[in-house]
C-alpha cells in the first residue's frame, strides 16, 4: 500500500513513517513546502514533496498535518486527492490551566472534512500518541480505533492501523464515531498529564 502522510514533517507524521520505514508500505511525505517534504523523507529513505504531490498515486492519504488546519487543507488538496481514501487523525483541543477539552462543536473534524473532499473518509488513530507510535522499543502496547462510513476508506485505514500497534485494529463504527474519537484525545491528555503517563486504549471483551 503506498501511503501518503500530509504534514508528514510534524510530531505525528514522523512517528507514522518511523513505524511504518522498512515494512511494506511505500512512504510518501507531504508538506507545505515541497523542500521540507524531500527531506524529512530523505531520513527516512522515502519520496517527499508538497501535499499535493503525495497524495498522487496513494492508496490511502493520512491528513496529519496539526489540527487547526485539517479544514483547510483538506479543502486545498481536494482536487489532487481526487477519490483517494483519506484516513483523519486530527482532534480539536482546547487548552486551559484546568486541563484539556475536546472542541465543543457537535459534529467532528473528520465529518466536516468529508462535507470539503470527493474522497471517502475515515477517522483514526486518534489515542495512538506520537511519543509511543515512534519509539524504538516497538510498537505501542495499545489498540487503534478506526471509524467510517464508507469501505473503500475504512478497510485500507484498519489495514494501516493493525502494522501500527501491537494490540488490534478496531473498527469503531460509522464516521460519526469520531465525535467520540476525537474527544477521547482530550481524555488521554488529561491522564497523561495527572499520571504523568503516555496513555493509550485498550478495549476489552473482544474474541
Ligand atoms: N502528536 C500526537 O501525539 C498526535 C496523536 C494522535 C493524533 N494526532 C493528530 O495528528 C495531527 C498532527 O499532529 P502533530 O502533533 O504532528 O502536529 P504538528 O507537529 O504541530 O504539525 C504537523 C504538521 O502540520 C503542518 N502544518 C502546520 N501548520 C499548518 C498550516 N497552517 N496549514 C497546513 N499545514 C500546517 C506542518 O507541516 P509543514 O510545515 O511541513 O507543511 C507540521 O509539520 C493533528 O491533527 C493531531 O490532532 C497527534
Amino acid at each position: 500500500m503506498r501511503v501518503a502522510i500530509l504534514g508528514g514533517t510534524g510530531s505525528f507524521g514522523q512517528a507514522l513513517a518511523r513505524r511504518l520505514a522498512g515494512g511494506e508500505e511505500e512512504i510518501v511525505i507531504g508538506s507545505r513546502d515541497a523542500e521540507r517534504g524531500r527531506a524529512a523523507a530523505a531520513e527516512l529513505g522515502a519520496e517527499g514533496g508538497t501535499n499535493e504531490e503525495a497524495v498522487r498515486g496513494a492508496d490511502l492519504a493520512v491528513l496529519a498535518v496539526k489540527a487547526d488546519a485539517a479544514l483547510s487543507t483538506a479543502e486545498e488538496i481536494a482536487v489532487a486527492l481526487g477519490e483517494t481514501p483519506l484516513l483523519s487523525v486530527a482532534s480539536a483541543l482546547h487548552f486551559s490551566k484546568d486541563g484539556v477539552r475536546p472542541d465543543p462543536d457537535a459534529r467532528s473534524l473528520a465529518e466536516r472534512i468529508a462535507d470539503l473532499v470527493q474522497a471517502p473518509v475515515a477517522a483514526g488513530l486518534h489515542t495512538l500518541a506520537a511519543a509511543n507510535l515512534g519509539d524504538d522499543a516497538g510498537p505501542p502496547d495499545e489498540d487503534a480505533l478506526v471509524c467510517g462510513d464508507d469501505p473503500r476508506a475504512k478497510e485500507p485505514a484498519l489495514e494501516l492501523a493493525a502494522k501500527l500497534v501491537a494490540g488490534r485494529a478496531v473498527d469503531a463504527g460509522p464516521l460519526a464515531s469520531a465525535r467520540t474519537l476525537e474527544g477521547l484525545t482530550a481524555v488521554i491528555v488529561n491522564v497523561n498529564r495527572r499520571y504523568k503517563a503516555h496513555a493509550g486504549i485498550r478495549i476489552t471483551g473482544l474474541s
